[in-house]
């Protein structure tokens, strides 16, 4: 009987702690210190209201070598984020503009289709894929840390805009983590199966630049 108290006790304990604080100002701009070189919040009586507005993504940035534009709006560029436990993205494609397989380590996402039709879907822990083509005005969730893609199976340019309860997601492409980030030649061949001609030519895909 105690045991099991203290087991609920303990269960309780564990619940309460997995989830963010939750802040204890109306709001923290973060700002550098430049004595310290530290951030610190912005004493709110300077704030005005161009601190919570970001105005960075009107139009698509640069599009990459697969079709696609993607403009995180992360509490590292919109400081005003920041302790609010959410961001954005604006993602533009190119007709056939493909966003490859990657994850949020921090952050689930849910992304809404401006215009467009994207084949558009996530893998979960028992590779089961989950996906289809969402069209203008419908919404789909990637949770938090699932391997997520998107393409432009339109004629047209599609853009979608995303949220995540992180101020800071957090983005590993799986491309480039596995084959631009100088992991060993003989691990990845024997990983992959792959020849060191293959391999080679995979890895000058997605050296970073
Ligand atoms: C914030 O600014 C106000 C007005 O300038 C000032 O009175 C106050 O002391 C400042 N607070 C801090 C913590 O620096």
């Amino acid at each position: 009987m105690y045991l099991r108290i203290l087991v609920l006790f303990f269960l309780n304990g564990y619940v309460t702690l997995a989830s963010d604080p939750d802040p204890v100002q109306d709001f923290c701009i973060s700002e550098i210190e430049p004595a310290t070189n530290t951030n610190h919040c912005k004493n709110s009586s300077a704030a005005t209201v161009e601190d919570f507005v970001y105005s960075g993504i009107k139009s698509p940035g640069k599009f990459g070598p697969t079709g696609l534009s993607a403009i995180s709006v992360n509490s590292n560029i919109f400081p005003g984020l920041n302790t609010l436990g959410m961001s954005f993205v604006r993602a533009d494609f190119e007709v056939g503009g493909v966003n490859v397989p990657h994850y949020h380590p921090r952050a689930t996402e849910i992304a809404f289709v401006l215009q467009g039709k994207v084949y558009s879907g996530f893998v979960d822990t028992n590779n089961k894929v989950f996906a289809k083509v969402i069209e203008k005005g419908e919404v789909m969730v990637f949770p938090k840390g699932m391997v997520h893609f998107q393409m432009n199976v339109g004629d047209t340019p599609a853009t979608i805009l995303g949220s995540f309860n992180s101020q800071n997601p957090g983005l590993q492409r799986i491309p480039t983590a596995v084959f631009g980030s100088g992991i060993k030649d003989e691990l990845l061949e024997k990983a992959f199966g792959l020849s060191s001609k293959e391999l080679s030519k995979l890895k000058k895909r997605f050296a970073p630049h």
